[in-house]
């Protein structure tokens, strides 16, 4: 894992280690992590909790990427999946395209960020925050309304949070050579099998309103196929609920 990355490095404290490589002219597979992320930022201008020493906020940044950076987000939760199954946790999945379950409780969600220079991408950024030592009582408290979980909470285990990064990156590595390779075909059917929306009914919410459908498939680029009964088309972002399989 060492040797893949080009630098691994750990903040005491940081705002948000997404915005600190964003800001900062990084080599690509650079890796910042903190358990102290001050000013955490979600997916559609959502904050993202901070429970100092208790969870882990980590980023990865690539230069130069030729894939859709939906990749990123795929390998990463994937990779989180794998690292959860250490802990003995073997049913977690994903709510496309950035949220990672536990049946119906949130345990860590992903922001992937990219910016682009003369037509293409120079910069490309995937954070995870994971919740791994709150109790519940801390996350009904600082996430009301919400069904939220950590892997404390699921395990009854304190988490060492050193020992959890170290293999969480070796996992991570996997998922991104797999994109080295140009192996999407295997990261999509790995993400297709672990995104439990698929077949399902969900309500989809975007800036122009919500609708109804079913969830058909992901497609070669990362993107879903939805079904609103009378035609597919392609959703390249938005806000997905599943309505069958849980209500929340
Ligand atoms: C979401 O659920 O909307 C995504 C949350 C992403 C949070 C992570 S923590 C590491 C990285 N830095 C940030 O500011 N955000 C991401």
């Amino acid at each position: 894992m060492e040797r893949y990355f080009c630098r691994i490095e750990k903040l005491e404290e940081i705002d948000s280690t997404n915005s600190y490589l964003l800001t900062s002219e990084f080599e690509s597979k650079t890796v910042v992590y903190s358990f102290h992320q001050t000013a955490g930022r979600g997916r559609l201008n959502r904050s993202w909790k901070n429970f100092p020493s208790k969870n882990l906020a980590l980023s990865v940044g690539i230069r130069d990427l030729t894939v859709n950076p939906l990749w990123l987000t795929a390998g990463i939760s994937l990779a989180l999946i794998d690292t959860l199954a250490v802990y003995s946790l073997s049913g977690a999945w994903i709510k496309w395209p950035n949220d990672v379950y536990i049946e119906n409780r949130k345990i860590a969600g992903v922001l992937t960020e990219s910016q682009w220079k003369e037509g293409r991408i120079d910069k490309s950024v995937v954070g995870i925050g994971v919740n791994l030592n709150p109790a519940k009582t801390e996350l009904e408290r600082d996430i009301p309304g919400r069904q939220t979980t950590s892997l404390f909470c699921e395990t009854k285990e304190n988490i060492n949070i050193n020992n959890f990064v170290r293999i969480f990156l070796d996992n991570i590595v996997n998922y991104l050579q797999l994109i080295d390779r140009s192996q999407i075909v295997i990261l999509r059917e790995k993400w297709m099998n672990r995104s439990e929306i698929i077949g399902k009914n969900a309500e989809l919410s975007r800036g122009s309103g919500v609708i109804y459908g079913k969830v058909t498939g992901i497609d070669e680029e990362g993107f879903l196929y939805f079904d609103d009964g009378t035609k597919t088309f392609r959703v390249v972002s938005g806000d997905l609920k599943v309505i069958t399989k849980f209500e929340d």
